[in-house]
């Protein structure tokens, strides 16, 4: 047999050495589901999607013939300002005010990014590296550990179902981790879980980041979608958060703005700027057509806003009571798009992962495994109440009809 260095060079099996970021992520968990959901959609079978956070409403008309006269104006056309238009981030300072009481300086304190995840995962860029540490709740929306891991910093994921344990360990860890955690990323209303809290948690979180010096990187991407008059805070309402941190919106979830990738950092300028240096290396900024509509959007279509939040309300409501009917009690969520809800037995036994694709297979409702977001997710399921009314009834009816033969019992 001939060795390899006598082969000839076409021969010789060529491998592509990735880098070591790339092979510390682990395996794609939803893999097997969405080839699932993709071998029958090409089947013609209709999939009731409830897998991700993906609105399917189209955003308000007001905002889409602007993009439309935008894209005939050809200097829309050309390379926009990485930072985002003056005009756009003077719109997100005036939100923050009206909604929030929060002061900031266009220029130097916000930012627009290409949607609120490619804002968040350049800034652990920006601040972390190797050696560095970040907090991150648990269960995790798998960007808020991942973007840690691609910018080489370990990761502390810790639980944040009740709010003031997550303070307490944020503390113990302080105290006793050598290095100290360097950033501390909150995420309220949560995903998964759909945790909430009032602004007392930021007050005490502020305190703690000051006494402990960590930096606070809040993920409030839906700001916007709160149910039963309960308004979520935000961080930057607690007084000397902007010394600390930074809040990350987006208009993906409350303008159904998704494709059009577009959000926003705002807070402390020295993040901020750290931010706009990585940003100005990596891209060249939005579209400006869609800069200039979502500029509409935030100017003209609260209501629109407020219309999407009343449908999304109607939706959980339907689809809890749809599924407790089936004798599945699933405590409802005061804000977010997502139902996170506890297996019942008997079905927990069989963990989540392999739940999910039995409601994929025999129901043809696609969901996703709480195991996806890290093992504090395993015995629940994250339902997205993105399907309109009708189509959520349909669901529930076929998962009963899939569940029938085992009498649900949720265990506490
Ligand atoms: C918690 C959270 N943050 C960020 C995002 C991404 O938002 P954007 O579309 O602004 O990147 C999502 C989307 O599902 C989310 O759930």
């Amino acid at each position: 047999m001939r060795s390899e260095s006598e082969l000839p060079l076409d021969d010789v099996p060529f491998t592509i050495p990735v880098a070591d970021r790339v092979k510390r992520l682990p395996p794609y968990l939803f893999g097997k589901i969405n080839k699932v959901k993709y071998e029958k959609r090409v089947a013609g079978i209709d999939v009731i999607d409830l897998g991700m956070g993906n609105p399917t409403d189209p955003p308000d008309r007001r905002v889409s013939d602007k993009l439309s006269e935008a894209l005939g104006d050809w200097r829309n056309h050309r390379y926009s300002v990485s930072n985002g238009l003056g005009n756009l981030r003077k719109e997100v300072a005036k939100r923050y005010f009206k909604k929030y009481g929060v002061s900031l300086e266009p220029d130097s304190e916000i930012l627009a990014c290409i949607g609120s995840k490619e804002g968040f995962s350049h800034m652990c860029l920006a601040l972390l590296g190797p050696g560095d540490t970040a907090v991150v709740p648990a269960p995790t929306f798998p960007i808020h550990a991942y973007a840690v891991m691609l910018a080489g910093g370990n990761v502390i994921q810790l639980d944040v179902t009740d709010p003031n344990e997550f303070l307490r360990n944020v503390a113990y860890t302080c105290e006793h981790l050598f290095p100290k955690p360097k950033v501390v990323v909150v995420n309220f209303p949560h995903n998964p879980s759909g945790t909430t809290i009032e602004l007392d948690f930021y007050v005490e979180l502020v305190k703690l980041a000051k006494r402990y010096n960590f930096l606070v990187m809040s993920d409030f991407a839906y700001a916007d979608i709160c149910y039963d008059g309960y308004k979520a805070p935000s961080f930057l309402e607690a007084p000397g958060a902007i010394d600390v941190g930074c809040e990350f919106t987006t208009m993906s979830k409350g303008y159904s703005m998704a494709g059009w990738r577009i959000g926003f950092c705002a807070g402390n300028s020295q993040m901020v700027r750290a931010l706009g240096t990585i940003k100005g290396y990596y891209d060249y900024g939005i579209f400006q057509a869609v800069q200039i509509a979502a500029i509409i959007a935030m100017r003209h279509c609260d209501d629109a806003v407020d219309e999407v939040v009343k449908e999304y309300e109607q939706r959980r409501d339907i689809f809890c009571d749809g599924l407790a009917r089936l004798g599945w009690e699933i405590e409802r969520p005061k804000a977010g798009m997502f139902v996170w809800a506890k297996i019942p037995e008997p079905w927990n036994k069989m963990g989540s992962i392999p739940f999910s694709m039995k409601l994929l297979e025999e129901a043809n409702v696609a969901v996703s495994p709480g195991r996806g977001f890290g093992e504090e997710g395993e015995g629940y399921l994250r339902l997205a109440i993105v399907e309109n009314s009708q189509r959520l009834r349909q669901a529930v009816k076929q998962i009963g009809k899939c569940l029938k033969d085992e009498p649900l019992a949720v265990s506490d």
